[in-house]
């Protein structure tokens, strides 16, 4: 089984990024748990971050030809981008999303994820920990469903 491990805009900052909102790990540090975490469960993780939604898209697009799933944090295209619901849409893989701060408790601009309808679900507010949730939620359910 192999994931693919999506990170969205700014994401490559975290670390100095608003850290009393986003925490002191950073993407490699995220990463690097993630990798730990597949190993325990016996999976393969690609991973890519962009800046760029048309990048982000190809990566989705991308992932169709060999992965079993997506494990995405969006960042702010979450509340925005149509297109790249589209593209998880397109692809059909089951796709977990994952956001290290509570977006539900926060500006209500953020309240709104266009991509959380086509994944299998939302786990967001549980800093880098919600990436390893959202990876065991993903495994789990690839698994069940082979
Ligand atoms: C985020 C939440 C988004 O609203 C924000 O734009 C981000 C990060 C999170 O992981 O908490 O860039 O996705």
């Amino acid at each position: 089984m192999r994931i693919l491990i999506l990170h969205g805009p700014n994401l490559n900052m975290l670390g100095k990024r608003e850290p009393q909102v986003y925490g002191s790990q950073t993407l490699e540090d995220i990463n690097r748990s993630l990798e730990k975490l597949a190993v325990e469960l016996g999976c393969f993780l690609s991973f890519y971050q962009s800046n760029s939604e048309g990048d982000l898209i190809d990566a989705i697009h991308g992932a169709a030809a060999d992965c079993d799933g997506i494990l995405i944090n969006p960042a702010a295209y979450t509340h925005s981008s149509i297109a790249i619901r589209d593209a998880l849409s397109a692809v059909a893989l089951p796709c977990v999303e994952v956001h290290l701060s509570n977006i539900h408790r926060r500006e209500s601009f953020r309240h709104v994820s266009l991509t959380a309808p086509v994944a299998l679900g939302q786990i967001c507010g549980f800093g880098a920990e919600s990436y390893l949730l959202g990876l065991r939620a993903l495994f789990n359910h690839i698994k069940t469903e082979a």
